[in-house]
């Protein structure tokens, strides 16, 4: 008997949801064999009423993979669908009558980077050699790559970008092999950075066109984070040669779409007064006294503040407890840290000084650890320390595991004003509040903003958009500048559009 092909689709469908939930119920129930796991071999040194309070913050923490169903494909919506098949059809050399470069964008949450995993398994079951970068250690932790520092070995000085691939002739022959190169949150790489990958992969290659001829897809919105410094990517002399692919519909925000209407207006700066009143209410109807479990649990895009507020509410066990200050030195001299910051700020990201504490949340600031899949951005909790070496053990949430580490102080050289300089420092910082940068690319399931201190473009939105549910989402303050939009960039999507 033949069915209908709509109940074909919607048995199929259904199939898929079915192994999805299993999935996840098996990821869930690995997670939690893990957090019983840790939790069992810190009982001795962690009082019960911290147990409790790192569980709902473990749990919180948690990054379980996606699911990608090895039926996947069958249950894309249409558009994903064709995003993948205008891909696998068509990315290949100009001489096999294929074409290179593509674009994948559309608004935050719309499965760019689901789409992205997809893709990467078809290069993987073709056997074609990709790198899979993204410009931060955050964003490439989401999407299973590296960061583009640390896959190209890129450094930055006054006189522009420079690779190792010169200098190691290993290296070099393996950059040789790369088929495929996949950026994902391209709108935070500068033009600059990709006029110079385009010229390294060609010189790579003795070849004298972009990126060597090599395949390249980039990804994003350029709507989210522009770069730190530089100009926007769509400045870079080799974007005009990328094919956009567009995504519409959302994903994360699937069961709350008039949530992703406001959103979509807040992109572009065209927010209408209906949803500007919604905004503007959830500030007045901020819960200035909230419960310390909500506190826990949330991720806060707040300023720094709410770090001391949240420590505070913690347990500490016995002596469990240390205020770590930088030991700061210039041209052999020992400097109070909040004397040296103004002038260490821009030459560390180690913090003057750290609240260690059990049950604290806290960030990795670098990336010597990728090899435990824990990067700069890697968020975790620290579950035990010892003040006479001093150390710190941390409880690290990467995708599908916790990553249970001791750190201790490591020390960072550099020149101020031609004057030698270090400081030596735990490489953490307190991480109940994280910063817009640090949350681009993930889905957070509840979120608390202050929108008063968001000013360049595009963070209000990307911070808005990391929760499926408006009803999750807490406005502490507002500014409507935190709203503005750069025209270039709506210019640049009607241009790309077109
Ligand atoms: N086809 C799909 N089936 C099931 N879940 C999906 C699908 N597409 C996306 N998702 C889920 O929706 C959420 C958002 O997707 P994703 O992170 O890929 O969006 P994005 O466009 O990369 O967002 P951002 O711009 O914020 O990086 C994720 O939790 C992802 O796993
Ligand atoms: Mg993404």
């Amino acid at each position: 008997m033949s069915l209908h092909p709509r109940f074909q689709a919607t048995i199929e469908e259904n199939c898929t949801k079915v192994t999805t939930n299993q999935n996840q119920l098996v990821l869930q129930n690995q997670f939690n064999t893990i957090m019983t796991h840790i939790l069992d071999n810190i009982a001795s040194v962690i009082a019960p009423q911290l147990t409790d309070v790192l569980t709902k913050q473990l749990n919180a923490l948690k990054l379980l993979p996606p699911i990608l169903p090895h039926n996947a494909m069958l249950g894309l919506p249409n558009e994903q669908y064709s995003v993948y098949n205008t891909i696998v059809n068509n990315l290949g050399s100009l001489q096999s009558k294929k074409y290179p470069f593509f674009f994948i964008t559309g608004s935050a949450g719309t499965g760019k980077t689901y789409i992205t995993k997809l893709i990467i398994n078809w290069l993987k079951s073709q056997g074609r050699s990709f790198l899979l970068t993204a410009p931060t250690g955050v964003s490439a932790q989401t999407v299973g790559g590296f960061t583009l520092h640390s896959a190209l070995r890129l450094s930055q000085s006054e006189s522009g970008y420079h690779t190792l691939a010169f200098h190691d002739p290993d290296f070099k022959k393996y950059l040789q092999t790369i088929q495929t190169l996949i950026i994902e949150e391209v709108s935070m790489v500068s033009a600059s950075l990709l006029d110079f990958l385009s010229n390294m992969f060609a010189r790579i290659h003795n070849s004298d066109i972009a990126f060597g001829g090599i395949n390249v897809i980039l990804v994003g919105d350029l709507a989210q984070l522009p770069p730190v410094r530089g100009e926007y990517v769509f400045y870079s002399s080799v974007w005009h040669l990328f094919y956009p692919l567009f995504l519409h519909e959302p994903q994360r925000q699937y069961d709350d779409q008039q949530f992703y209407q406001m959103l979509e207006e807040i992109r572009f700066g065209k927010i209408s007064d209906s949803s500007w009143t919604k905004i503007t209410e959830k500030a007045a109807n901020y819960d200035a006294n909230p419960t310390s479990d909500w506190l826990l649990t949330t991720t806060h895009i707040i300023g720094d503040q709410i770090n001391r507020t949240i420590c505070n509410i913690l347990p500490v066990d016995g002596d469990k407890y240390l205020l770590a200050e930088a030991i700061d030195f210039m041209e052999g001299k020992r400097l109070q840290p909040e004397n040296s910051q103004t002038e260490f700020k821009s030459k560390t990201n180690m913090p003057p000084t750290i609240r260690l504490q059990q049950a604290a949340r806290v960030m990795y600031l670098n990336n010597s650890l990728i090899e435990d899949g824990i990067c700069n951005g890697t968020v975790g909790v620290v579950t035990d320390l010892d003040k006479n070496i001093p150390s710190v053990q941390v409880a690290f949430c990467i995708q599908g595991a916790i990553v249970h580490k001791w750190i201790t102080r490591e020390t960072s050289y550099f020149y101020i004003n031609g004057q030698r300089a270090s400081r030596t420092q735990f490489p953490l910082q307190n991480a109940f509040s994280l910063t817009v940068h640090k949350t681009q690319s993930l889905t957070l399931p509840t979120i608390s903003l202050d929108l008063s201190q968001l000013f360049p473009p595009g963070q209000a939105y990307v911070a808005i958009s990391r929760c499926p549910k408006w009803e999750h989402i807490r406005i502490m303050s507002l500014n409507r500048n935190a709203f503005m939009v750069d025209s270039r960039i709506v210019d640049e999507y009607s241009r790309l559009k077109k």
